[in-house]
């Protein structure tokens, strides 16, 4: 598409001059100290092009979309083996809940939810030490990129590992449930780590395009799983948000409380957006706000 570098210019000038810009994350302190001014907005289409907009080379903690990519390690190392520890529907919860957890003894909702992601980290951290499972999600995210400077940010870790409380408590909630392979610690520290990691937004938007499903693009996954991912960022990718994204954005994504949002237009772009202030669920508000006037000015929605 020849207008894909005007239609980013504009949402990038329209984003900077937008009024409401959302709430930082403060609950991790270390993500507290970044400024909601920063914003950042890639697409890499089928064709290999590669578009953006604003701050695109400055690293942002991709927190919750790291999950994504053990999604996708857990579906290609154990396959359907996975979904009898992990459900596939959409929870109506904020991110961190536990009370359906009780509910439904132990089995999380979705991969994507934080009990969903701790039990999915869990599972291919079977035969690893997590120093070496942090190394591989690290070498699938450069390989996915075809960039080698991505890395973790060990001051963020840090910071979540210090307030994660609530993480540690559904972590041991699912071992009393006898749904952890290893002690709530270690999944969690390995967990935290993952969150932690930092990429740019063009090189979010380049990790992303094996989910494209176009030919000539890097393949880390069978079609048939990576198709599964994008119906689970569709339906369960914004949590409590998932709904109203569908509706806005009509795309499948995959959200973070650093601000990002990793969003794919089936057979046609994989786009990385970063704004750091967040809506009431937790889930960039102008990147929100940028994909859906991408999606409109395109027609990407898959509906
Ligand atoms: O576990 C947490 O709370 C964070 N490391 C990640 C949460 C997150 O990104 C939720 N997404 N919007």
């Amino acid at each position: 598409m020849s207008d894909l570098g005007a239609i980013l210019d504009r949402i990038g000038a329209e984003m900077a001059a937008a009024p409401d810009r959302g709430r930082v994350a403060d609950y991790i302190p270390e993500l507290a100290r970044i400024s909601d001014r920063h914003f950042a907005m890639a697409v890499c289409t089928a064709d290999g092009q590669t578009f953006i907009t604003g701050e695109a080379d400055t690293p942002f903690s991709i927190q919750s979309v790291s999950k994504v990519f053990t999604l996708a390690i857990a579906l290609g190392r154990l396959g359907d083996q996975l979904w009898t520890r992990v459900g596939r529907e959409p929870s109506g919860l904020a991110f961190n809940s536990m009370v359906q957890l009780e509910y439904e003894r132990g089995i999380p909702r979705n991969p994507f939810i934080n009990a969903g992601a701790l039990v999915v980290t869990d599972a291919i951290l079977a035969g690893h030490k997590p120093r070496e499972l942090l190394g591989e999600i690290l070498r699938f995210l450069r390989e996915a990129a075809g960039e080698d400077d991505i890395h973790i940010n060990k001051a963020v870790a840090a910071s979540e590992q210090a307030t994660g409380h609530r993480n540690l408590a559904l972590a041991h909630f699912m071992a009393a449930h006898g749904n952890l392979l290893h002690a709530p610690d270690l999944t969690c520290g390995t967990y935290f780590h993952q969150c932690a990691i930092e990429m740019s937004a063009r090189q979010l938007a380049l990790a992303g395009r094996f989910l494209i499903g176009a030919p000539d693009l890097p393949r880390m996954l069978a079609p048939g799983r990576t198709r599964r991912i994008n119906a689970l960022m569709m339906t369960c990718g914004h949590y409590d948000g998932s709904g109203e994204f569908a509706y806005r954005v009509g795309l499948p994504g995959k959200s973070g409380v650093g601000g990002g949002i990793l969003v794919i237009a089936p057979g046609r772009a994989s786009i990385a957006v970063w704004s750091p202030g967040l809506n009431a669920q937790g889930n960039s508000q102008l990147g929100t706000l940028a994909v859906e006037r991408l999606a409109r000015a395109t027609g990407w929605s898959v509906f």
